[in-house]
């Protein structure tokens, strides 16, 4: 069933995959379970004639049982999705691995603006590149997106690499992330925006470290 899903192409997906799967099985069985004692109840316990509906006030330790016991299965469960969560969430938007290449991202309507310091290593520098909605990085390093908004609140999601971050005007966020296999994906914005939300989509061009190596010789010999 995990077809559903874009093909996970980072190094953290499968965690986030793994959290939704545990959630939906979770949800999934009781769904089918009480809809399912609903509809027999329903059959069961039908009106028939000569027989009065008992009035339940649910005072008896054995009435109350129907509330506590499912109360009881849910706060074990909620407990396990919240301990598996904070793992996952710890290694998503908790420790970062130490960048290795840093690209400032920027929202504006509507378009996904990318900084790359150069050659020098520096932003503000008079070899920065800026490319509107073309985020190229290379399979098998860590990427750090420092997230930044022109105007109003967009979202840098790559739902290939299971990554979403609100971009917030005034404030400055760093995302990170790890592509695990070469290849386009997209990165459209996922917080409505205004009238050019739905056309805010960029480019993910994931290179392979030859191909990656020979996109930035080609490019800052061109600006040169
Ligand atoms: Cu930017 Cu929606």
């Amino acid at each position: 069933m995990s077809n559903w899903f874009p093909e996970n192409v980072s190094t953290f997906g499968t965690d986030v995959d793994g959290v939704f799967w545990l959630i939906f099985y979770i949800t999934a069985v009781w769904f089918v379970l009480t809809e399912g004692l609903i509809i027999y109840f329903l059959f069961r316990y039908r009106r028939k004639p000569g027989q009065k509906a008992a009035y339940i006030l649910g005072d008896t330790w054995n009435q109350l049982a129907w509330v506590l016991v499912p109360l009881a299965i849910v706060v074990v469960l909620d407990v396990l999705i919240d301990i598996r969560g904070a793992d996952v969430w710890a290694k998503v938007k908790g420790q970062r691995p130490p960048a290795e290449i840093v690209v400032l991202t920027a929202g504006k309507q509507f378009n996904w603006e990318f900084t790359y310091p150069g050659p020098d290593g520096k932003f503000g520098t008079p070899d920065d590149l800026k490319l509107d909605n073309e985020l190229h990085v290379p399979v098998g390093k860590v990427v750090h997106v420092k997230l930044t908004a022109k105007d109003v609140i967009h979202s840098f999601f790559l739902p290939h690499l299971r990554l979403k971050q609100d971009v917030v005007p005034g404030r400055e966020i760093t995302a990170w992330f790890e592509v695990t296999k070469p290849g386009e994906y997209e990165i459209p914005c996922a917080e409505l925006c205004g009238f050019g939300h739905s056309g805010m989509n960029g480019r993910l061009y994931a290179h392979t470290a030859e191909d990656y190596e020979k996109w930035l010789k080609e490019r800052w010999s061109a600006e040169k």
